[in-house]
């Protein structure tokens, strides 16, 4: 009965963590698709500031792969991260632009990574 209790209790604080994250993930990425790029985007907060960044894959003048999937990983854990939208391209596409975009008063830190074949 006690082990249940526990169990419980572990199982809503581990939701109430997942919850908190502000994590995305477009399209599904196969056995033989590979990492384009990897990136880690962090903004620290200011107060009362709205902190932005986009991302850009491929870099200019290089060649673009076919996206088959975006993983973006909130790494603030506690609601406080930012929010993540494509602004073009993405899955299906050989190239994309993410946008990145704080909280007011926040900064955010994502890992972004793109696979594709
Ligand atoms: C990955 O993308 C970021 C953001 O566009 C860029 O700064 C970085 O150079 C890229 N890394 C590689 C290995 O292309
Ligand atoms: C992306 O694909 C289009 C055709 O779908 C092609 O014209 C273009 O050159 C490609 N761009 C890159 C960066 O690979
Ligand atoms: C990307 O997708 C296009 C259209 O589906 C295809 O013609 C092309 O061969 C693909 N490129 C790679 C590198 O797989
Ligand atoms: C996305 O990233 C998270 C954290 O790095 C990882 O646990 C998850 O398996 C990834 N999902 C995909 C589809 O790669």
């Amino acid at each position: 009965m006690k082990f249940l209790v526990l169990a419980a209790v572990l199982i809503s604080l581990g939701a109430l963590v997942v919850s908190q994250s502000h994590n995305y993930a477009w399209g599904y990425r196969g056995p033989y698709d590979v990492m384009l790029n990897r990136t880690i985007a962090i903004k620290s907060s200011s107060m009362l500031q709205v902190k932005t960044m986009d991302l850009v894959y491929p870099l200019k003048g290089q060649l673009g792969r076919n996206i088959t999937a975006i993983n973006i990983t909130d790494q603030y854990i506690n609601g406080k991260g930012g929010y993540a939208s494509l602004l073009s391209g993405g899955v299906g596409f050989n190239q994309t632009k993410i946008h990145l975009k704080s909280q007011r008063g926040n900064g955010f830190n994502f890992i972004v990574e793109i696979y594709g074949r």
